[in-house]
């Protein structure tokens, strides 16, 4: 779609009557050639382009009704950035996302207020996301100040206790102020105000990374949880390749601005394809000594480029211990490579490398830290007692407290 459009659109209608439940597995959001770019500019009175930061550039991939997506990737390869588009907190620079099979990229308006309704975000960091200022039932009740459709007034103190209840906290704290809770407690709170308007989408950028290792696992077992009673979509944006598998049907693993591979967990963590992936596969911590003595360590050696200067072909051939001439010359496309294509094997999957060749890096699945079974969560920790210092009232008696799903 070329211009912005106010109204007309039938997602309009689509989003305002909660058209639950999309097929399952169709693709609920299809993403393609998406990118963001952010100007360069010199000079302080007449600023002229001297380039641009490619922090996205040409992402595609499907989301499925009621599946998670998981996607990986290091520092500043853009996952955020793709997520905040995803959520229209940025307006991409070229490609297309498309909701329900019309792009909404541009939307703007009524359009763009429906759409939104539908897909929601819950961010990183449970300290600086929510206002100090409101009380928990403020925030939580906050959206359906602009949609009051989805809770008319007097309904909306039950709809946020009910929602505390959902993540698992004690509905008679509607009154409380943030930093009364626990970083664990205050990230509920955070996905309580994403499922407020009854979402489809749910995209959670690095929604554990900023909590304690021992309240990590609560977090992301309540999000599976609500996944499945409310057949939400999910995107789920991670550094920590352990937890991304426990909770994700596919992942997609991105480097510089783009997805370089994509597939089934299984296809990705024990029959990946493309270098990158291994490498990030062999950094994984394996804890049995005898498992961690067998497996492949894949050193990378040089940074990451920047992102205003990408090398031309492959973005990762200047790390990559595969790369040849081709790999300078020509950009690989994220498909099923021609050597897989024909064979009935779970490396037939996306993958953008000249030269892919299956290896597994990771020991098989029970010798790592939890891949796909639920992840442990530490006896004794939970967020009761997890309040951080200088906190009050994460520790009262009669909360709800922790996950045991
Ligand atoms: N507003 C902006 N202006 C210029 N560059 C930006 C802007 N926002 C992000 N970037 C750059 O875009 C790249 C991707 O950033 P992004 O935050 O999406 O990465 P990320 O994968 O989420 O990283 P992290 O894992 O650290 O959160 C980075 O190089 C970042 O510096
Ligand atoms: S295309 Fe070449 S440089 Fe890129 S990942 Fe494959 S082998 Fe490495
Ligand atoms: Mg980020």
């Amino acid at each position: 779609m070329d211009a912005d459009r106010e109204e007309g659109s039938t997602l309009l209608s689509k989003a305002g009557e909660s058209s639950r439940p999309y097929a399952e597995g169709e693709p609920i959001l299809e993403v393609r050639d998406l990118a963001k770019h952010y100007p360069l500019t010199q000079g302080i009175l007449f600023k002229r382009q001297v380039g641009a930061v490619r922090a996205v550039d040409g992402v595609d991939f499907d989301l499925r009704a009621g599946e998670t997506l998981g996607i990986v990737g290091e520092s500043g390869c853009g996952k955020s950035t793709v997520a905040r588009m995803l959520v229209h907190l940025e307006k991409p620079t070229a490609g297309a996302i498309r909701y329900k099979g019309e792009d909404i990229s541009r939307l703007s308006g009524r359009a763009l207020k429906a759409v939104r309704r539908n897909i929601q975000m819950v961010f990183q960091d449970p300290y600086t996301s929510l206002n100090p200022r409101m009380t928990v039932g403020d925030i939580i009740g906050e959206p359906y100040e602009i949609h009051p459709e989805v809770a008319p007034k007097g309904s909306r103190r039950q709809k946020v206790q009910d929602l505390l209840d959902v993540v698992g906290l004690n509905p008679e704290y509607i009154n409380r102020y943030p930093h009364q809770f626990s970083g664990g407690q205050r990230q509920r709170i955070g996905i309580a105000r994403g499922l407020a308007l009854n979402p489809e989408i749910i995209v959670a950028d690095e929604p554990v990374s900023a909590l304690d290792v021992s309240v990590q696992a609560q977090v992301v077992n309540l999000l599976d949880r609500l996944q499945a009673e409310f057949s939400l979509s999910f995107v789920f944006i991670a550094h920590d390749l352990s937890i991304v598998r426990h909770i994700s049907d596919r992942v997609g693993v991105m480097y510089l601005g783009r997805i370089v591979e994509i597939g089934s967990d299984a296809e990705i963590y024990d029959h990946p394809t493309h270098p990158y992936t291994q490498a990030l596969l062999s950094a994984v911590p394996v804890p049995d000594p005898e498992a961690r003595a067998h497996r492949e360590r894949i050193i990378l050696h040089g940074d990451v480029p920047s992102p205003a200067n990408i090398p031309s072909g492959c973005r990762f051939r200047t790390r990559c211990w595969k790369a040849q001439e081709r790999c300078e010359l020509e950009i690989p496309l994220l498909a099923v490579p021609a050597e897989f294509r024909l064979v009935d094997s779970p490396a037939r999957h996306d993958s953008a490398c000249h030269f892919a060749e299956e290896k597994r890096v990771v020991p098989p699945e029970g010798e790592l830290h939890a891949p796909g079974r639920p992840v442990e969560e530490v006896a004794g920790a939970d967020e009761e007692g997890a309040a951080e210092p200088g906190s009050e009232g994460g520790a009262e008696p009669g909360e709800k407290g922790g996950e045991t799903p």
